[in-house]
């Protein structure tokens, strides 16, 4: 049997193909299903090889791509299809999607995150158009499905033709929220806290944990980016920040600007949310973080990450670790979620709360 039919693909920021091969790599050792990484250095995504078919739908059923921190997308591969014909790429495709037996919701043609990407845009668009036509035509379009097709150019020539659940993968192409930048926020850095609120957490949450009327703090606030996402959702914010705040959003009224250190800052009451964009040494901002949970100063925590080192996997685990117990230690337990944004360079973004 050929690889492609026994392997899933994870889409990633290129430059962390070996943080994503890392996670998934452990998540196969939890579950005893035996494979083995395949990935090439600014790739912009890995392939995940098991034994046989059985180890790969086992892997698909107890990983989610919503528990991953590195890999936007996570696939299950039916088929992988060399020299695509340039005249006829769809005459070759089309087998190989019936063969799957299946039919979808919808269907993306994409290409990874990597220089070549530019160049494959045209064809992913031009095809994708064709492809659904020709699914149309065979009724392997069903708006029921629970499942996605996706197809995936490598190259010009090679194809990975493969599926997702719907319920459970990124609803975006290529796993990447194209956001437009509000141009109200006062720095671009607010995509990456609008990115994670879309991303680590669902409708429904978002609804009962983003009301108007509630409190927070945002660590390392100026100039306002991450202040101006609670803003806008009328949320009143502490911003703790020796730097100076936009002053639109000191007239909206919502926000407190305090010249302190955050590091230090203790709110005198319990806030629903803390935010934390400061660059420093990911444990000590998982150490504050920690100290915020524990203490049970805010209700929920997002917190950014900086992974300038070399062993970033370890160090996501570390931090995490360090969190969990330290929350472990006053007897309450912690929900973790992170994620490398597409928003984010070398870094992550982790939402926590207590459960
Ligand atoms: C990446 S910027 C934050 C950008 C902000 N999230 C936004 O969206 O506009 C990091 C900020 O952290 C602040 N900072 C760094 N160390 C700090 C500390 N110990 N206490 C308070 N602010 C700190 C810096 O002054 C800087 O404004």
């Amino acid at each position: 049997m050929s690889a492609a039919g026994r392997s899933v693909l994870a889409y990633c920021r290129p430059g962390f193909e070996s943080e994503c091969a890392q996670e998934l790599a452990a998540r196969d050792a939890e579950l005893a299903t035996a494979g083995f990484a395949r990935s090439q250095r600014d790739s912009g995504f890995v392939e995940f090889v098991f034994p046989d078919t059985d180890a790969q739908a086992r892997f698909v059923d107890s990983v989610h791509w919503r528990d991953l921190s590195f890999a936007r997308q996570l696939l299950r591969v039916s088929a992988r299809i060399e020299g695509l014909p340039r005249e006829d790429r769809l005459g070759v495709l089309m087998p190989a999607i019936r063969a799957t037996g299946r039919r979808y919701r919808d269907a993306w043609i994409e290409a990874p995150d990597n220089d070549a990407a530019r160049e494959l845009a045209g064809l992913c668009r031009s095809l994708n158009n064709a492809l659904i036509a020709a699914m149309k035509r065979e009724a392997l379009i069903d708006p029921q499905s629970p499942w996605r097709l996706h197809v995936c150019l490598s190259d010009a020539q090679t194809a990975w033709v493969a599926e997702a659940a719907i319920a459970t993968t990124s609803a975006w192409p290529g796993g990447i929220p194209r956001l437009r930048f509000p141009s109200a926020a006062p720095s671009r850095s607010t995509l990456k806290l609008e990115e994670a609120l879309l991303t680590l957490l669902d409708a429904d949450e978002r609804e009962r944990w983003l009301k108007p009327g509630m409190s927070g703090v945002d660590l390392g606030a100026a100039p306002g980016g991450w202040t101006w996402q609670l803003v806008r959702r009328s949320i009143s914010v502490i911003a703790v920040d020796n730097g100076p705040m936009d002053p639109g959003l000191i007239d909206s009224g919502l926000v407190t600007h305090l010249r302190e250190d955050g590091f230090r800052y203790r709110p005198s009451n319990p806030v629903d949310w803390l935010v934390c964009d400061m660059v420093e040494q990911p444990r000590k901002v998982a150490a504050r973080m920690a100290e915020w949970l524990a203490g049970g100063w805010c209700r929920f925590a997002i917190f950014n990450l900086k992974l300038p080192m070399k062993k970033r996997y370890d160090e996501v685990r570390l931090c995490r670790n360090l969190v969990e117990e330290a929350v472990a230690d006053v007897g309450k337990r912690i929900e973790w979620r992170a994620r490398q944004l597409y928003h984010d360079r070398e870094e992550i973004t982790v939402f926590a709360r207590i459960r």
